[in-house]
């Protein structure tokens, strides 16, 4: 494994963790998942992988172009499709799905709540959301420890304070969105509690400290402790 791989593991695991099992308890079969904003594909991909069939939307014209070359790489072009478009208009897009991905994508949308909305829409009944958004809490701390306190001071009250029209959420604000958008919480994770703290090098240099990182966040992500201390918020919900 390089050690771009590495890091992606120690930033991904949680997440990767939750949708496997998810995928697993779910009917025999390949799912159709719809992956929003997925970008050049690094979880359509190894779903894809998984033998399940993955559409991507996305408005970013370079992104689908990466995703298409890595499906093809993959051997898994024809399970993987790329349709430039946008969150708001999910209905018109993409058909009924097993499962939605939405990483990363609420926290730059202008509406989140109507995002959710959308996203329920084309889920089937007792379909799955895997929503990952950025989180306040951590934020705030990231800024104050970077000596950007009035950031900090800002971001801790207003949800979109210094993000450049991004949002950060708490989980107590995600809860009853999702509530309003017929979507009941089954499980939240925290992702990266430690991950963003631990410098680079340290991973790569010891052996075996990845590992042992991807083991401690996978430790981490259910206390309810550590989760203001989480970069972002997993979040699984059923239609
Ligand atoms: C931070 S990246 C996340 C990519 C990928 N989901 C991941 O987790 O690695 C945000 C992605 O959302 C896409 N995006 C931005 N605005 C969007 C919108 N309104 N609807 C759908 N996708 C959007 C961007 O083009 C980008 O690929």
């Amino acid at each position: 494994m390089s050690a771009s791989e590495r890091r992606q593991s120690v930033r991904t695991g949680v997440v990767w963790a939750a949708v496997q099992a998810l995928l697993g308890d779910t009917d025999a079969g390949p799912a159709r998942i719809v992956d929003v904003g997925g970008g050049t594909g690094g979880f359509a991909v190894p779903l894809a992988q998984l033998g399940h069939r993955v559409e991507v939307i996305d408005p970013s014209p370079d992104a689908l172009a990466a995703l298409d070359r890595r499906a093809r790489e993959a051997g898994v072009a024809d399970q993987v499709t790329g349709q430039q478009g946008d969150l708001a208009d999910l209905a018109t897009l993409v058909d009924e799905a097993d499962l939605v991905l939405c990483h990363g994508v609420l926290d730059v949308v202008d509406d989140p709540a109507a995002a959710l909305a959308s996203i329920a829409s084309v889920l089937r009944p007792g379909g799955h959301l895997s929503l990952l958004v950025a989180q306040r809490h951590a934020a705030v701390v990231a800024r104050a420890m970077a000596g950007h306190f009035q950031a900090a001071r800002d971001l801790l009250d207003d949800p979109t304070a210094g993000a450049r029209g991004g949002h950060r959420f708490t989980a107590e604000e995600l809860a009853p969105m999702l509530t309003a958008a017929d979507l009941s919480t089954i499980t939240v994770h925290g992702v990266r509690v430690f991950a963003d703290l631990v410098p680079g090098s340290l991973l790569d240099l010891e052996p075996g400290a990845s590992a042992a990182l991807v083991e401690l966040e996978a430790a981490v992500s259910t206390r309810a402790e550590f989760l203001p201390l989480a970069t972002q918020l997993h979040v699984l919900a059923q239609r």
